[in-house]
C-alpha cells in the first residue's frame, strides 16, 4: 500500500513503545520514514522493537526505563535527543492493567497502576517539552475508555486515566501558544495486545466484546497508528486538546454492556483473572 505520509526528517519518542498497541504505531512512523526513538522497562523488550524497527530502514535508538521515576526517565528522553535529534513526535502510551475489584486490590495496586499510566504520563510530557522540535511539535497520550466511562473492576485504570485525558487537555492550553499540540487517542477493543487478553481472557468475553462493537470487530494496532500520523501531521494542524476514540464506535455504549458481561465471568470464575505479572 502507498504510504500516505511523510515523516522523513522527523524524530518520534514513544513511551512503552515496544509491544502490543505503542509498537504498531512505532512501526508505522518508522514505515513513514522517521527516526524512532522508544523505551520501557524490559532490556529483551527494547532490544527486540529495536531489531524490528531497523529493518524499515529508520534510525531507531531503545532505552529501557521505569515511568514511575522522573529521574531516569528524565535522563532517557535526553540519550534519546541526543542519539537522534530533538523530537517532531511524542507518543506517551506506557500502562498497566488487571482487572480486580477496589476490595480485591491493595493500596499498592491501585497506586501501581495510577503511578505508570498517569503518573508515568506526567513525567514523560514533562521531561519531554524541553525537547521537542517546536513549534509544530504533536503530543499524544494513548488513552482507553475507562478514561470516560466507569468500569467495574476497573477503579484503578479508570482514576489513571481520566487523569491522563485531563493532563491531555491542560497541556494543550498551556503549550498551544509555543505551537505544541496535544492530544488523546482512546483505543477501543485491539486484537492481540496484552490489554484485551487481560480484559477479555477467553472466547467468550472476546465474544462479548466484539459484539458490543458497533463496527463488529477488533481493531488493530494499524488503526490506532493511522490516527497517530493523522493527529502528528500539518492535515491536523488546528487540532488540539481532543480525546479521539478510534475504537469502532464501542464507547457509543458497547463498552458498558460488555462491562457487565466481563463482570459475571470475572465473578463467576471466583477471582479476577489474571494473576499478576
Ligand atoms: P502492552 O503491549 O502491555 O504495552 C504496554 C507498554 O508499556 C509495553 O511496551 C510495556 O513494556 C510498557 N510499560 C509498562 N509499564 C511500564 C513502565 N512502568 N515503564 C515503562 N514502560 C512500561 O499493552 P497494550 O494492550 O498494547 O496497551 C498499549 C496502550 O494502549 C496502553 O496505554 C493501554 O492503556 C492502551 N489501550 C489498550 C487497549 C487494548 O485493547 N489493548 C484498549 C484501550 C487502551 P515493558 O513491559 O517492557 O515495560
Ligand atoms: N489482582 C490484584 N492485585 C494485583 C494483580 C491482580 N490481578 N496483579 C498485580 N496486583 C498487585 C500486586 O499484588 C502488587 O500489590 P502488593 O504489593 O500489595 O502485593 C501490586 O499490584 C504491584 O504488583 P507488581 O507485580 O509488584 O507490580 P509491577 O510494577 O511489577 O507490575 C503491573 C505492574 C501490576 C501493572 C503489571 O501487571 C504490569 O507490569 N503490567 C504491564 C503490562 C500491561 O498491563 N499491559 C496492558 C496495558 S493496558
Amino acid at each position: 500500500m502507498q504510504q500516505p505520509y511523510d515523516y522523513r526528517g522527523k524524530v518520534v519518542f514513544i513511551a512503552g513503545g515496544t509491544s502490543g498497541i505503542n509498537l504498531g504505531v512505532a512501526q508505522a512512523f518508522a514505515q513513514a520514514g522517521a527516526a524512532v526513538t522508544m523505551m520501557s522497562r524490559s532490556q529483551d523488550k527494547v532490544d527486540a522493537a529495536v531489531a524490528e524497527l531497523k529493518t524499515h530502514g529508520s534510525a531507531v535508538y531503545g532505552v529501557t526505563v521505569d515511568v514511575r521515576d522522573y529521574a531516569t526517565t528524565d535522563a532517557a528522553l535526553k540519550s534519546a535527543a541526543a542519539a537522534l535529534g530533538k523530537f517532531d513526535v511524542l507518543i506517551s502510551g506506557a500502562a498497566g492493567n488487571f482487572p480486580a475489584p477496589a476490595l480485591g486490590m491493595s493500596a499498592n495496586a491501585f497506586k501501581s497502576v495510577v503511578d505508570i499510566d498517569l503518573l508515568g504520563t506526567y513525567h514523560v510530557l514533562r521531561a519531554a517539552f524541553p525537547l521537542l522540535n517546536k513549534p509544530g511539535a504533536s503530543i499524544i497520550n494513548i488513552s482507553a475508555p475507562q478514561a470516560f466511562i466507569p468500569m467495574e473492576f476497573q477503579i484503578h485504570v479508570c482514576a489513571a486515566k481520566a487523569g491522563v485525558d485531563m493532563c491531555t487537555r491542560v497541556a494543550a492550553m498551556e503549550w498551544g501558544p509555543a505551537g505544541v499540540r496535544v492530544n488523546s487517542v482512546t483505543p477501543g477493543p485491539i486484537a492481540g495486545t496484552e490489554g484485551i487478553k487481560r480484559l477479555a481472557p477467553n472466547d467468550a468475553t472476546s465474544e462479548l466484546v466484539k459484539d458490543s462493537v458497533p463496527l463488529g470487530h477488533f481493531g488493530t494496532p494499524h488503526d490506532i497508528a493511522q490516527a497517530c500520523l493523522w493527529l502528528s501531521s500539518p492535515l491536523a494542524r488546528y487540532v488540539t486538546g481532543v480525546v479521539l476514540p478510534v475504537d469502532g464506535g464501542w464507547s457509543l455504549g458497547g463498552v458498558s454492556s460488555s462491562a457487565a458481561g466481563m463482570k459475571k465471568a470475572f465473578a463467576s470464575a471466583g477471582k479476577p483473572a489474571p494473576a499478576k505479572g
